[in-house]
């Protein structure tokens, strides 16, 4: 049983006789491994299960292939290696028992706490930002982010003074709320490709307003250290 396991008062599980269909953090931190005999014993269990379901209910899986609420409109590399082109994008709050068969990739990120926001900006952001989902919303975009090391490898406040003293991103954010609803998702952590999904919907006659503001952030000092980022841009597939 590894440490992390240990830390967190697990009893010893046969992990390794489970293929790993993925990681997901800890509420401490840190991260274990998932793999489909975890979540079979855990899901039979009784506080475990709770808190592993807590845990797998925090990730999120971005599905791309020919099914899916989402209608692609256009999947552009803005820097480093392309992600192939899908028609549809369908989104799965949780682990879903199986990666759906026409899946051509998929994107595994988690809900996490705040890093950077300072209390003034909190209650700036919960006073503005819009829940996802409204219906008017019609429009939306992923955008799979990585940063470099050289990112990774700065500390918290150095983060945080190019985040926000020097990039201004979420000053600058601000002024696109409630028009534009958001959600991050962090893959760090996770092994995946991108560091972070960001997720952003908004109504077709913010389309322009959305491209400033992607525009804008894109020349900051924080986006020298954004190695690779994909900009996917969706409609819902029934919407005229
Ligand atoms: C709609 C307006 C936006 C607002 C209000 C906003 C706000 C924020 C806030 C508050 C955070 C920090 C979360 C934390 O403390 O951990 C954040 C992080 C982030 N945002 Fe935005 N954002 C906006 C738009 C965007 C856009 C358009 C992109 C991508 C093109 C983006 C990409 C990111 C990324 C990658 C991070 C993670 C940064 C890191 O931890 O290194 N944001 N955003």
């Amino acid at each position: 049983m590894n440490s992390q396991w240990m830390k967190a008062g697990y009893r010893a599980v046969a992990g390794e006789e489970g293929a790993e269909i993925g990681k997901a953090p800890f509420l401490n931190g840190g991260t274990f491994l998932l793999s489909r005999r975890y979540l079979v014993s855990y899901n039979e269990g009784g506080e475990q299960a709770k808190e592993i379901n807590l845990m797998t209910s925090l990730i999120h899986m971005f599905v791309g292939g020919t099914t899916g609420k989402w209608r692609v409109e256009r999947v552009s590399a803005i820097r480093g290696p392309a992600l192939t082109p899908v028609p549809r994008l369908a989104i799965f709050d949780g682990y879903p028992s199986t990666i759906p068969e026409d899946s051509i990739w998929h994107l595994r990120g988690v809900t996490s706490y705040e890093r950077y926001v300072h209390r003034a900006e909190r209650s700036a952001l919960v006073t503005r930002q819009p829940d996802l989902g409204h219906p008017n919303a019609t429009c939306a975009a992923l955008i799979p982010i990585k940063k470099s090391v050289t990112w990774w490898e700065l500390t918290q406040d150095e983060r945080r003074k190019i985040f926000e003293e020097r990039s201004h991103h979420i000053t600058i954010g601000l002024r696109y709320l409630p028009a534009i609803a958001r959600r991050l998702y962090h893959s760090h952590d996770l092994g995946e490709p991108f560091d972070f999904l960001t997720w952003f919907e908004y109504a077709p006659a913010d389309a322009e307003v959305f491209e400033e503001l992607v525009g804008t952030l894109r020349e900051t000092e924080e986006w020298t250290y954004v190695e690779r980022e994909i900009d996917i841009r969706l409609v819902v597939a029934d919407y005229l």
